[in-house]
C-alpha cells in the first residue's frame, strides 16, 4: 500500500479580497516565497514525492508556469487537478480519487504553514490498520476552524466554526485518510454555507470509530485572512533569521 500526497489550493480567497482578484490565494507572498511552496515542502520533507495539486479558478494556469515539474523540490513530476468553483474543502478532495487509485493519502490545505515536521504522524498512520488520523494544534481563537471535543484519548466529535468551542484545539488542514474517504464523500450533503465539509468527512470517521489524532508540534498557521496572512509572514520569517 502506497502513500501520496494531495495540495488543495482551489476556492476564490474571497477573504483577502482585493489581493486575490488577480491572482490565487496560494500564489500570494509569505516572506520569500510563494504560499503554495509551503505545503510542498512540508509533504517532500515527510517522504512523500507523489503529489497531486488541485486547484481553480481564474488563474490556475500560473501554478504550472511557477512549479512546473517540481524541481526546485526535488521532484520528476507534479500533478494537477482543475476544481470548478468552490464547492469545499472536500468537494476539492473529491478530485483526487483517480490520483489515489488504491493508496492511503495525505492532505494539507494550501494556505496551512508549519513550523516542523509531520513525518513521525505520518508512520504512525502508516502502521494504523485502518481509518483517518488528524492533527491538532492548541490555538487561542478555536472558533475560527474545526473545533474537536475530546473525551479523555479520544475526540467524540468535531463542530465547524462553533460559537461555543469544546475545547482549545483547531483542526488543522492537514489529513490523513484510506481509500474510504471517497466512499464517504460521495455520502456528504452540502453545508448551510454549500459546501461538502470536511468537517463531516472527518465525523464519519469518528462514527465508524476510525480516527486518531496527534497533537502538531511547532507553530501552525493559515493565511487566508488579512490576520493570518501577517501572521504567516512573521512566522516565516523568525524561523529564517534562526
Ligand atoms: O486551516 C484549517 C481549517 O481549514 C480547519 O480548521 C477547518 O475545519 C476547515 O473547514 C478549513 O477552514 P477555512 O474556513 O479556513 O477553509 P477555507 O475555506 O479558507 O479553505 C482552506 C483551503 O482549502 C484553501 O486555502 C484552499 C482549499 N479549498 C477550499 C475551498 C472552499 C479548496 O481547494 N476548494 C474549495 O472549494
Amino acid at each position: 500500500m502506497g502513500l501520496k500526497g494531495i495540495i488543495l489550493a482551489g476556492g476564490l480567497g474571497k477573504r483577502l479580497y482585493p489581493l486575490t482578484k488577480i491572482t490565487n490565494k496560494h500564489l500570494l507572498p509569505v516572506h520569500d516565497k510563494p504560499m503554495i511552496y509551503y505545503p510542498i515542502r512540508t509533504l517532500v520533507d515527510a517522504g512523500i514525492t507523489d503529489i497531486l495539486i488541485v486547484t481553480g479558478g481564474n488563474h490556475a494556469g500560473e501554478f504550472l508556469r511557477l512549479l512546473g515539474n517540481g524541481k526546485e523540490f526535488g521532484l520528476k513530476h507534479i500533478n494537477y487537478a482543475y476544481q470548478e468553483g468552490e464547492g469545499g474543502i472536500a468537494e476539492a478532495l473529491r478530485l483526487a480519487e483517480h490520483f489515489a487509485d488504491k493508496d492511503r493519502i495525505v492532505v494539507i490545505l494550501g494556505d496551512n504553514i508549519i513550523e516542523k515536521g509531520i513525518k513521525a504522524s505520518v508512520d504512525d498512520f502508516m502502521k494504523q490498520r485502518k481509518g483517518a488520523k488528524i492533527l491538532l494544534k492548541e490555538v487561542e481563537d478555536p472558533e475560527r476552524f474545526g473545533v474537536p471535543e475530546l473525551d479523555g484519548k479520544k475526540i467524540i466529535g468535531i463542530e465547524e466554526k462553533p460559537e461555543k468551542p469544546r475545547s482549545k484545539y483547531a483542526v488543522t488542514g492537514i489529513y490523513m485518510y484510506d481509500n474510504d474517504v471517497f466512499e464517504i464523500i460521495r455520502e456528504l450533503k452540502p453545508s448551510s454555507r454549500g459546501e461538502l465539509e470536511i468537517t463531516d468527512v472527518n465525523n464519519a470517521y469518528i462514527k465508524r470509530g476510525e480516527l486518531t489524532y496527534s497533537i502538531l508540534d511547532g507553530w501552525w498557521t493559515d493565511a487566508g485572512t488579512f490576520e493570518s496572512l501577517l501572521r504567516a509572514n512573521n512566522l516565516v520569517a523568525g524561523k529564517e533569521a534562526k
